[in-house]
């Protein structure tokens, strides 16, 4: 397995601190049902993920190159030399199956405005944005200035990205200028923290 693809099966950080907890009882000698208990977790929680991906539809190559481009981009240099303030990180993207999830959203309220405040790769705006109609709009914020290009370049791959309008500041700032706008939003994701 590529170092990529291992990344991309194991940004669960659940599973990723029951991985840490079987190491330790296994490295400190606990006892075996301590072991299989924790090995049965971990068992139930990717026979949960495969059940889950098995009903939902999979992932079309635009969102897959959203996923390979956060996974493999260096967010900690970026934050290091001050370009990006906040601590990006892949762990953050919303994934297939909670994106497919907001699409439905978007499809059973028949919405023609969303907004979606947490912007970071576009995971989410871009699949919100594929359930509107061709007339829809979805504003999607983000504080990080470097995420106008990065993100709006991956956008671009996608017929849908003509609905969807980024907004570079605080969400905050962006509440106040744009309250009479957001009346009239029917769906508001909020992804942060
Ligand atoms: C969890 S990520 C969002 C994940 C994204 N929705 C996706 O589908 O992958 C949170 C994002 O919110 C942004 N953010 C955090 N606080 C913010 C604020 N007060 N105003 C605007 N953006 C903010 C961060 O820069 C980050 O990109």
């Amino acid at each position: 397995m590529s170092k990529l693809e291992h990344a991309l099966s194991h940004y669960d950080p659940t599973v990723l601190e029951m991985q840490r907890a079987l190491k330790l009882a296994q490295d400190t000698g606990a006892s075996p049902d301590v072991v299989l208990s924790i090995e049965t977790a971990l068992e139930l929680v990717d026979l949960r993920e495969k059940y889950t991906d098995s009903v939902t539809t999979g992932e079309t190559e635009v969102f897959h190159q959203i996923l390979t481009e956060t996974y493999t981009h260096d967010w900690k240099s970026l934050r290091t030399d001050g370009t990006i303030t906040y601590n990006l990180s892949p762990i953050m993207l919303t994934g297939n199956l909670e994106g497919q999830f907001l699409k439905s959203m978007v499809s059973i309220q028949n919405a023609k405005r969303v907004l979606d405040i947490g912007m970071f790769t576009g995971y989410s705006a871009l699949s919100m944005a594929e359930a509107l109609p061709a007339d829809g709009e979805l504003v999607t914020v983000d504080f990080e200035r470097y995420l106008e290009n990065f993100t709006g370049d991956l956008l671009r791959e996608s017929p849908h990205s003509k609905k969807i309008k980024i907004f570079i500041g605080e969400f905050l700032s962006f509440s106040f200028f744009w309250v009479p706008r957001l009346w009239g939003c029917q769906l508001c994701t909020f992804i942060l923290f």
